[in-house]
């Protein structure tokens, strides 16, 4: 009787104990609590797997992920440029190809409801695909292809395992994996978060705390851009429609341009004329493109204003090349149309006023730079807009 009770005990009790220390020491070395940077609302996930960040951003920076081995997700998105890129008013794909809207940061996207600047894309986990098979930014034919393409890669297999254990290398970790990197590109602690949420009274000069009093009064920004008493992300994540988007696709062009052909000497070039030499510029009407809602006609997405100072040029096409010129902007109600926000209308800004309200906008840099730098090694990421350019030219 004696032995046969003992007996169950010593195999269920060993395995209890394995199971409790398991269960206690599983968070600490698989995954780790994070905590926002000053600044920013309570992260939307629990914890971040450092084997998936590690795998997705070596992913998100490698070229040979493009159809002929030039482009990354990180040249676009650059690292030094608050992963947005500066370097014309639209981004610029696979051999040279204009996109038709500027490249958003990504700095914080892990909050994003709706990503695209028309809300297109409701997941993060699969919204890398998009890039990666359109065949203006990376150009591979298939999904196949491409994750065919990555078994071949040495390496990769094997840190997917690490990461994702039997699920392996497939479509989903794919997108998983650079989603998880995309998760951990967090930016707070501005001088804005330090004086606002952190009580640095100094932080802020006296002429950018009255452009902040003017950014949530009498400038009317923060209706749509919102600030909140613990945290502010500077977007209400909305679709609003400020006269940009009307302005590039339905104007009438002007019937003729003056064109100066060298120094000093002018000609005229009639608008038909230059249509046949030069693309039309894409029809982009914005979030009606996705819901057919008349409404949502030339409405794009608020986008955060934090590192604003580092994402020039503005707006979705990027036609607006300084904070001066996007004060301005706002100053004059943007412009008109029917489907207009009615929420925008002519300000009335002294020049100083405005001045204020560049000098805030100039505050909410956060202080990520350090701790976001781009793994190194020939297929991996430039540096600058300047080497992304020449390393399109070039395979890796
Ligand atoms: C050729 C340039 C280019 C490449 C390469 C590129 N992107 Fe983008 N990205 C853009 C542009 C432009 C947009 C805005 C497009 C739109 O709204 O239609 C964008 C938008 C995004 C967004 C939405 C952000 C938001 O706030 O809504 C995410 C996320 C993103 N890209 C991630 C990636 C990832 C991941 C890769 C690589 C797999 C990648 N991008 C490759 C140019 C690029
Ligand atoms: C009705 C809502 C609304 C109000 C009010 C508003 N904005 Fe915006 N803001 C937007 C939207 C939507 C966009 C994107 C437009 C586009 O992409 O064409 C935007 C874009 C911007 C951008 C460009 C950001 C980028 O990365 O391209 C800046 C800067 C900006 N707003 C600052 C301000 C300031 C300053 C004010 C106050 C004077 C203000 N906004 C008022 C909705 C608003």
């Amino acid at each position: 009787m004696a032995e046969r009770s003992r007996f169950p005990l010593l195999i269920v009790l060993p395995s209890l104990i394995c199971a409790l220390l398991a269960f206690v020491v599983y968070p600490a070395t698989g995954n780790s609590p994070l905590k926002p940077p000053l600044g920013l609302p309570p992260l939307p996930y629990t914890s971040l797997d450092p084997a998936k960040v590690q795998l997705g951003k070596l992913l998100f920076f490698d070229r040979r992920l493009s159809f002929n081995n030039t482009m990354s997700c990180g040249m676009c998105h650059l690292p030094t440029e608050a992963f947005a890129s500066t370097q014309g008013e639209t981004a610029i794909g696979i051999e040279g190809q204009s996109l038709p809207r500027n490249a958003p940061s990504l700095l914080n996207v892990a909050y994003q409801k709706l990503l695209f600047l028309d809300g297109r894309e409701p997941d993060i986990d699969t919204q890398p695909w998009s890039p990666i098979l359109s065949s203006i930014e990376m150009a591979s034919p298939s999904v196949g292809y491409t994750i065919a393409r990555i078994r071949d890669l040495p390496n990769y297999e094997n840190l997917f395992h690490k990461a994702f254990g039997d699920r392996g290398l497939d479509m989903e970790t794919v997108g998983e994996a650079i989603a998880e990197y995309e998760k951990s590109l967090l930016s707070g602690n501005s001088r804005f978060d330090r004086w606002k949420y952190g009580g640095e009274e100094a932080a802020l000069t006296q002429q950018e705390k009255q452009g902040f009093a003017l950014f949530v009064g009498k400038a009317g920004c923060s209706g749509c851009h919102l600030v909140g008493e613990h945290d502010a992300l500077f977007t209400d994540f909305k679709f609003h429609a400020t006269g940009i988007g009307y302005k590039a696709s339905a104007m009438a062009p002007p019937p003729s341009y003056q064109v100066e052909l060298e120094a000093g000497v002018m000609t005229k070039v009639e608008e038909k004329d230059l249509r046949t030499v030069s693309e039309r510029k894409h029809n982009d009407i914005g979030r009606f493109a996705i819901t057919l809602n008349s409404e949502d006609r030339w409405a794009y997405k608020t986008p955060s204003l934090r590192n604003v100072a580092l994402t020039y040029p503005y707006m979705h096409d990027g036609s607006l090349r300084t904070l001066e010129n996007v004060v301005d902007f706002y100053n004059a109600g943007g412009i008109d149309f029917d489907g207009k926000s009615p929420q925008l209308h002519p300000l009335n800004l002294s020049k100083e006023e405005k001045a204020s309200l560049v000098a805030f906008l100039k505050t909410l840099t956060g202080d990520q730079k350090a701790t976001l730098a781009p793994p190194t090694g020939s297929c991996l990421a430039p540096a600058s807009d300047h080497d992304a350019n020449a390393m399109r030219d070039r395979q890796c």
